[in-house]
């Protein structure tokens, strides 16, 4: 039913949908999935990238529902496993508008991929090579990209940043084992290579690099002209587009870099004297992240080695990012109104380690109390997609909100679910 209740002050509202009748019905921690929200970052990149094919970086957060706007929205799916591939499959996305990609495939990727008639593959490494041709045999033909190490450091923190040589994506374009690697495929003549992938990291707000990546990206290009006579007609220069996790945060400017990176490509190939390529681009986090919000419920209210710990219902086995990557969130009470001064408080999760923290070192009013419902917003990428099942607490479900309705997309992990995955004793 639609919601009725008008947010009361102090209550935060997502989707028309107050955040406290959501814990109401559903239950705590929860992840709230703004529907609107989610279309109308998929259209801000339409509009921002026209004539540019727009993939949804899938490992952000994936569901059926979700796989079912991003049809609805025009835009493709990048996706990298048979997981992910049979999701989006069975919830009617189009297989070739999808694109596969990984490092290490295994055989169960592939066959999936072939089988299902996944766009194009993404070719990772020059083992993958002979493997794919292979698979598809001597009649069959499959459309590869491959995927290339441009040399350029960027990102939100070295976990996530893959252009630079040292890591394990891609092929190096300095040591030249993409040039070998693309020689290579072109041999395959059952592999059609479309054009090149590079992906330099994620959450990252400078235009710069990108930049810098058209300009490596085409000069190879170039020379692949020159030796080979090939023109490619696409090229994918990935996602990473950095979101605000807290008010100040810098996000990456859409306009600004669909702006820029269209003049260097053109500048680019004109003095290369190439054909401009269709673009592709991958975003994740940019559309899901600030799409969705988490909610949990306080549980403990402590002073201990002067400072203020308020623990919660979740934590690390739900978001692992503060772990892993040292991220800073800002959560708010919400479900009742609060006059109390604002006090410094370290939010922890319930999991059996001092490394679960949900934010460290922030504001709350400083009545908050066992019992307070607190939203922390830009929890769309990267939680659920990356939840674990650590302390068997099970993983919390997924509501979306729209014009006043929520529905339940994912049910919360029972006890049941993960007892029946258990058979031996
Ligand atoms: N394309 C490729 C080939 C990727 O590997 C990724 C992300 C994307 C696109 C989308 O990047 P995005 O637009 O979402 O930044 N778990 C980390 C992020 C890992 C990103 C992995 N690859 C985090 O929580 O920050």
């Amino acid at each position: 039913p639609a919601s009725t209740t008008a947010p009361r002050p102090g209550e935060l509202a997502v989707g028309g949908v107050p955040l406290a009748e959501i814990a109401d019905r559903f239950g705590t921690p929860v992840y709230v999935l703004d529907e609107a929200e989610v279309r109308h970052r998929c259209r801000t990149y339409r509009d921002a990238f026209p004539n540019a094919e727009v993939l949804y970086a899938a490992k952000a957060f994936l569901c059926r529902a979700m796989v079912r706007w991003m049809d609805e929205e025009g835009l493709g799916l990048d996706v990298c496993s048979a997981g992910e591939l049979e999701l989006a499959v069975t919830a009617g996305f189009p297989p070739e508008r999808m694109v596969l990609h990984g490092n290490a495939k295994s055989p169960r990727d592939l066959e999936t991929a072939l089988r299902l008639g996944v766009g194009r593959i993404v070719i990772d490494s020059p083992s993958e090579i002979a493997r794919l041709a292979a698979a598809v045999g001597p009649s069959g033909s499959q459309k590869v990209m491959v995927r290339v190490v441009p040399g350029i450091s960027a990102g939100g923190h070295e976990k996530i940043r893959t252009g630079t040589d040292d890591q394990k994506f891609g092929l190096s374009i300095a040591d030249g084992y993409a040039q070998h690697a693309i020689a290579r495929v072109l041999g395959q003549p059952q592999l059609r290579l479309t054009g090149l992938h590079c992906h330099l990291g994620s959450q990252i707000t400078s235009v710069k690099p990108y930049l810098a990546a058209v300009r490596r990206m085409v000069g190879l290009m170039a020379r692949l002209h020159e030796q080979h006579g090939l023109v490619l007609p696409e090229l994918d220069l990935g996602g990473g587009h950095a979101i605000a996790y807290r008010p100040g945060d810098d996000a990456l400017d859409l306009t600004s870099l669909a702006r820029k990176v269209r003049t260097e490509l053109a500048d680019a190939c004109a003095s290369a004297g190439l054909p401009v390529p269709r673009l592709v681009i991958e975003p994740g986090r940019a559309i899901a992240g600030p799409a969705g919000v988490a909610l949990y419920r306080v549980l403990a209210v402590k002073h201990s080695g002067g400072k203020v710990f308020v623990a919660v219902d979740g934590g690390m086995s739900d978001n692992p990012r503060p772990a892993l990557y040292g991220v800073r969130y800002a959560p708010r009470l919400t479900g009742r109104n609060s006059t109390a001064a604002p006090a410094r408080v370290t939010v922890v999760g319930r999991h059996c380690e001092a490394g679960d923290i949900v934010a460290s070192d922030t504001e709350l009013p400083a009545d908050v109390r066992p019992g307070d419902l607190l939203a922390v917003p830009a929890a769309g990428a990267y939680h659920l997609s990356m939840a674990s099942g650590y302390n068997l607490v099970g993983r919390p479900p997924v509501v979306a909100v729209r014009d006043g309705l929520a529905r339940l997309l994912v049910r919360r992990e029972s006890i049941e679910d993960i007892r029946s995955r258990d058979v031996g004793l």
